[in-house]
């Protein structure tokens, strides 16, 4: 049967797509920063060379900001199209990483091999899993079981500002059966996952500003208004004693979890004391009464990002600032409207401000939760494929992240998505000494193998 015979070439290869996979992630695509724009471009060109020498039409197309990668192959069979995005995270702290972030290794810890390196997991390894599985179907029949489209991203991880736009213009290029989305995790180490709905995310940036310059606090300490005093008073009430968001109207359109969804979820037999517990903290932080899985994938939230003004350098200074700013995000779930919100939420810092301080907004990006329909039949195709690489069945799970992408393919182009991905939560995504288990890159290649043949099926 084929299916073993590309399974068996997926194992066989493993070494060389692991090096693969390590030229990719020494170009080093940080999309947000533009000192990195030509290496954006380089991550594009090394994704075509790839895809075409696999056999696919693939091009690298320009837009304003970074490059789509946009490849066609295979032939008969379903239309599926794969999507991921090849730009990463910036590397600060970099003192916190243990090696340089764009010169990734195969490093042995308690757990089995890593791959270590900016991308690793978020999203370089994770997209080369859905190659990797190409290059071993075309390796051992010659073909594709399916029609095949793949699309990379080079502005994930910056709002991705050209998204939109491409979709438009491309729409009957890009349509297909169904899109597989490779940008997620594993509920745990053993038990793969399909993520069924995510969190959407409004990013606001805040500017208030006080006095017409930097004062002297000694002079006018008392009687000045003081910027950071306004600006942290308002963000100090942003959620009360039991961590609900007091911005009016905010839990407006939110729905209670589903009996449903609820005992699925309660199945899943989360840790939270475990969950928390690997990153230092002990006990839940949310909304009182709710589960952590609540709190991570069916509640929204309100986190600020940043806050800084005044003077921060070595030292002290006696200062009583201008200005203080603060960068803050709302992660969105079903039903919420983001620029309802977004006008909600500065007018609740509007009219809390006091006398003498002015406030402006800068918008980071607004984009919805998304609600997958989980009766296309690749999801059971994917479950299948999924829980036959791993030690236990696939579990639908939810997702606290945000894939924008994934609701454009539906509004945009009418098409179903299918979110599965290999990612654990000690990958240390965007954050230092990222890494991805050699175990997810190489069960991840065998799964989206095995989904290939499943689809044709
Ligand atoms: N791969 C992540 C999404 C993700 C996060 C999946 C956590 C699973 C767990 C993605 O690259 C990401 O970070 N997205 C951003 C989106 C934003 C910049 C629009 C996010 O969620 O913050
Ligand atoms: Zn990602």
């Amino acid at each position: 049967m084929s299916l073993d015979a590309v399974l068996a070439r997926v194992d066989a290869d493993l070494d060389a797509a692991t090096g693969r996979l390590m030229e990719l992630l020494r170009i080093p695509s940080i999309s947000t920063d533009p000192a990195f724009k030509a290496d954006c471009s380089k991550a594009a060109d090394w994704l075509v060379r790839e895809l075409t020498a696999l056999g696919f039409d693939a091009s690298a197309r320009p837009t304003p900001g970074h490059p789509m990668v946009v490849a066609h192959g295979g032939g008969d069979g379903p239309h599926v199209l794969f999507y991921g995005h090849y730009d990463v995270q910036p590397v600060d702290p970099l003192d916190l990483w243990h090696r340089d972030p764009f010169d990734p290794a195969i490093e042995e810890t308690p757990k089995g091999k890593v791959i270590r390196g900016r991308g690793a997991a978020d999203d370089k390894g994770q997209l080369m899993t859905f190659v990797e599985a190409c290059r071993a179907w075309k390796a051992e029949t010659g073909t594709l079981p399916a029609r095949v489209t793949i699309f990379f991203e080079g502005e994930e991880e910056s709002g991705s500002p050209s998204l939109i736009p491409f979709l438009e213009e491309n729409a009957d290029e890009l349509r297909a059966d169904i899109a597989l989305i490779c940008d997620t995790g594993l509920f745990d180490p053993e038990t793969p996952a399909i993520v069924t709905q995510l969190r959407g995310l409004l990013g606001e940036e805040i500017r208030v500003t006080g006095p017409s310059l930097d004062l002297h606090s000694g002079m006018y300490g008392g009687i000045a208004m003081n910027p950071i005093r306004a600006l942290t008073r308002v963000l100090a009430g942003l959620h009360d004693d039991n961590g609900v968001i007091q911005v009016p109207g905010f839990y407006d359109d939110v729905a209670e979890l589903s009996p449903e969804l609820k005992a699925q979820w309660d199945a899943l037999g989360f840790d939270e004391a475990r969950f928390l517990g690997d990153v230092g903290l002990s006990g839940k932080a949310g909304e009182a009464g709710r589960s952590g899985l609540e709190m991570i994938w069916s509640r929204p939230t309100a986190e600020i990002n940043g806050i800084w003004g005044g003077y921060t350098g070595a030292g002290f200074k006696t200062v009583l600032p201008s200005e203080a700013h603060a960068k803050v995000s709302f992660r969105l779930v079903s039903g919420q409207d983001p620029l309802k919100l977004r006008e909600s939420f500065r007018a609740w810092v509007r009219e809390r401000l006091p006398a003498d301080c002015e406030v402006s907004f800068t918008d980071h990006g607004a984009s919805p939760a998304g609600h997958m329909d989980t009766g296309h039949p690749a999801f059971e195709v994917a479950r299948a494929a999924l829980s036959a690489e791993w030690p236990k069945p696939a579990a639908f799970i939810g997702c606290g992240g945000s894939i924008p992408v994934a609701g454009y393919f539906k509004s945009h182009l009418g098409m179903d998505a299918l979110l599965a991905g290999f990612g654990n939560d000690d990958d240390a995504v965007h954050s230092p000494n990222e890494k991805y288990n050699l175990s997810s890159f190489h069960r991840g290649i065998r799964a989206w193998a095995r989904v290939l043949g499943g689809l044709s099926a």
